[in-house]
């Protein structure tokens, strides 16, 4: 056990979605440990959590040797809900501390996820995290794209950085997100095209919309709402895979 999931992709494509959707699935099942590494961050929203101290806080206060020491002291900023432990890694407030406030992640990340058995983390968009390095050891990377040329790119993209910084995803799988009927078997041949690997295909849903508006959380979805049952199925396939890590 103590198996790593990240979730990237292009912007705005339901990244946090489908984080928010896995830590719904995994947290019924055993110890989960949900990571928003999302500067912009908005995955307590979608969970129905409250934080009060993120990485970023914390960093402010912090010289080198101390960022070291933090390491054993992160469960002080680690919000532990019934069900699953939250961190987030939030923005420092002065420009240019990033590196540090990664490093600190990336340190959290490799000793915090041993002791779980799941380790969700809901990437920023785009590559920079990935050059950073603040995804390694990740057994199942999922790319989140929507019906876009510029969402596949971006996983393409994905896909590429990680083999030439020799990141070692071991397994890296597409997941299309607010698809339509009619625009599946388009999408299923542009990704091919590309070489890369579909789990699964989930459709637009007004549910989500309507939750996401009312302040509802992903706990609240009823399990037979189109996202959630096609969401089962990409559930499935992640599991398969990861019995056969
Ligand atoms: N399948 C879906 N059906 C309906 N609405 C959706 C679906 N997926 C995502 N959304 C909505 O689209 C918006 C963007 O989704 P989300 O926040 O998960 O994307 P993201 O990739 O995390 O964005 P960001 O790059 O800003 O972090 C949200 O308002 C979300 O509620
Ligand atoms: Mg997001």
């Amino acid at each position: 056990m103590g198996y790593v999931i990240a979730v990237s992709g292009k912007g705005g494509t339901g990244k946090t979605l489908i984080s928010a959707l896995l830590i719904r699935h995994f947290s019924r099942k055993c110890p989960v440990l949900a990571i928003d590494a999302d500067p912009d961050s908005n995955l307590p929203d979608v969970l129905g959590v409250e934080v009060e101290r993120t990485i970023g806080d914390v960093r402010e206060s912090l010289t080198g040797e101390e960022v070291r020491e933090f390491e054993g002291r992160i469960h002080e900023i680690l919000v532990e809900e019934r069900d699953f432990d939250l961190l987030v890694m939030g923005r420092p407030e002065q420009e240019g501390c990033y590196c540090v406030v990664n490093n600190i992640l990336r340190v959290a990340i490799d000793s915090l996820a041993k002791n779980y058995d799941i380790t969700i983390i809901d990437c920023e968009a785009g590559l920079e995290h990935l050059s950073r390095r603040t995804t390694r050891n990740v057994d199942i990377m999922l790319v989140v794209t929507d019906a876009t040329k510029k969402g596949i790119l971006t996983a393409k993209r994905i896909k590429e950085i990680a083999n030439n910084l020799h990141i070692k995803f071991k397994r890296i799988f597409v997941v299309v997100n607010r698809i339509t009927p009619e625009l599946q078997e388009q999408m299923e041949v542009s990704l091919r095209e590309e070489g890369l690997d579909v789990i699964g295909f989930i459709p637009f849903d007004q549910i989500v919309a309507e939750y996401d508006l009312m302040g509802r959380t992903v706990f609240e979805f009823p399990d037979d709402t189109p996202v959630v049952r096609a969401f089962d199925g990409v559930v499935k396939r992640i599991e398969e895979e990861l019995s056969g890590l």
